[in-house]
Parts: C-alpha cells; sequence; structure tokens
C-alpha cells in the first residue's frame, strides 16, 4: 500500500517533518516534529508544530502514532505539544535507554530522571510492526549515527531519519556518543536491502553544492546507483575512513545542548524549579 506523504519542511534547522497517512482512511501518524526553539533568548516557539496541526484538522486526520527516527541533536521535539492537542502514542527505540544513560551522565541528571525510556508511550525494536489504518508499519533498527536511530517502514516509504540524506549529500554524521561508521555503514545496507522502488524520505536537507533546492524524497535504487558515500558499491573501509575523517571536521550542532535535555524526556522540558521556571543546562568542556 502507498501511504500520503505530507513535508513539512523547517529552514531554521534543515528538519523534514512528516505526516504519514493511511490513503483509505483518517489514520495518520506525525514522524520528526520541531518546536522551535531560540537559543539566544531561551524562548521557544510553536509555528512549525501548529502548521501540522492545521494541516491534521484541515485533512480530518487522525494522528495515531507521534513517531521520533531518534534522540535529534539539532532540533527540540514537539511531540508532547502535538499529543495533547492531536492524540497519538509516542514512539521511539528501545535503545533510548543507552541514550538517556548517556546524556543523563552528561547533565548530571538526578536520580528523578529514568532512564528507562518510560517517558514515551511506545518503545520500538527490530522487527517490530505497528498499524496506521490499513497501513501497516515495520521497523528497522538503523543504528549508527545514534545507539536508538530507526527506520520507519511504512507501506512502500521508508523513514530514515538520519542514516541517509538525498543521494547528492550521502549520510549522517557518527561521531556523537555512541555512534559509529561501522555500525552506520551496516544499517545503510539493510535499507538498501530493500526493495529498489522503495520511497526513501530524508530527516535532513543541506542542498549539497550544486543543487538549488531543498529535497528530501528518493528511491532506494536512486541511494544505490547515486549516494556519493555508500552508493555504487562503495566499500565499507572507503567508507568508514572518509565517514570518521569527515566528522573530525564537523562542528557540534547549533542545539545539541537543548535539544539532547529536551528530546531525551520525549520532548518534555526538564522538571521546573520550585519557583516553577525551567532551566537548561549548559554542561562546561563535556560535549
Ligand atoms: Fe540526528
Amino acid at each position: 500500500m502507498k501511504p500520503d506523504v505530507k513535508a513539512f519542511f523547517d529552514e531554521a534547522t534543515n528538519t523534514i517533518s512528516y505526516v504519514v497517512r493511511d490513503p483509505n482512511g483518517k489514520a495518520a501518524a506525525i514522524i520528526d516534529s520541531v518546536l522551535d526553539f531560540d537559543y539566544a533568548s531561551g524562548r521557544t516557539d510553536t509555528r512549525s508544530a501548529d502548521e501540522i496541526i492545521e494541516y491534521v484538522k484541515a485533512e480530518g486526520l487522525d494522528p495515531v502514532w507521534i513517531l521520533e527516527t531518534h534522540v535529534h541533536a539539532d532540533h527540540l521535539s514537539a511531540a508532547p505539544y502535538l499529543q495533547e492537542r492531536l492524540g497519538g502514542r509516542i514512539g521511539i527505540g528501545e535503545n533510548i535507554r543507552i541514550v538517556q544513560d548517556t546524556f543523563g551522565k552528561v547533565f548530571n541528571e538526578g536520580t528523578e530522571f529514568q532512564r528507562d525510556g518510560s517517558q514515551f508511550d511506545q518503545l520500538f525494536k527490530e522487527g517490530d510492526s505497528f498499524h496506521i489504518g490499513q497501513l501497516r508499519g515495520d521497523v528497522l533498527h538503523t543504528p549508527g549515527h545514534t545507539p536508538a536511530c530507526l527506520t520507519y517502514v511504512i507501506g512502500d516509504a521508508a523513514f530514515v531519519g538520519d542514516t541517509l540524506f538525498m543521494p547528492d549529500f550521502g549520510t549522517a554524521r557518527c561521531d556523537f556518543p555512541g555512534g559509529s561508521s561501522e555500525t552506520m555503514y551496516e544499517s545503510v545496507q539493510k535499507i538498501l536491502a530493500l526493495p529498489d522502488e522503495t520511497r526513501i524520505f530524508v530527516g535532513h536537507d543541506y542542498k549539497a553544492p550544486g543543487r538549488e533546492d531543498y529535497a528530501w524524497e528518493t528511491t532506494v535504487g536512486e541511494q544505490k546507483a547515486k549516494n556519493v558515500h555508500v552508493g555504487a558499491g562503495r566499500s565499507k573501509e572507503e567508507f568508514v575512513k572518509m565517514r570518521d575523517e569527515r566528522d573530525a571536521t564537523l562542528n557540534m550542532p547549533k542545539l545539541i545542548i537543548p535539544s539532547l535535555q529536551v528530546n531525551m524526556r520525549a520532548g518534555q522540558m526538564p522538571p521546573p524549579d520550585d519557583q516553577g521556571d525551567v532551566f537548561l543546562k549548559v554542561p562546561v568542556n563535556k560535549i
């Protein structure tokens, strides 16, 4: 079955959020939503999420799932805001526990911060399946960028998060804690083993050099033939060398510090202090 896919591009973080819908009904899933955040002022804004809400309401959709492909390091998730207004269950990969443990330590979160994934409604693992109306979703565990990364294969569409980008841009970095370029290569092979005509929807786009427009949809066949990092039969050794060398030159994403603290809590802010005020931490010389 071919789901209808509507993309929402957030230019501030180069993130693409998706609403995936059963073509024969009203059931839908929202994948990788964005809560706008201005770091300089510490202010959140819901304009990106409100755009999705407006679309969902205008189409009369019933979002049954609010899915995260992973704990994003470059934008805050709007999952709780969407859930409150639209319903749906918030899902992520079960290895979120590893991510929570790692960053629970980095941010010196006390014992009140649970590292068992219980902030989410559903923890998925490889081979799990779920439904969006008549549509079936299958879960591939595709670590490498982070330990908890998932690819959601829904009908003929694969939502790969930050594993593969558009063929002319390649793949995502593998140098975050728990990341691994070798593991990434194996995960990419899993995605490339899907039928060639499978549509691939990527989690970010940055316009590759020479390309004028943002793009987010491609196919398995196109990735196999043309991906500049892993296409055309590139070997694991070649990929690992290229990826590790390139990662050593990359700056941290602008919003990594707030993003991790919020996203490891399923999009919730840290608990307020006794005045009711909410603070995010900046760990010095730790990331
Ligand atoms: Fe990411």
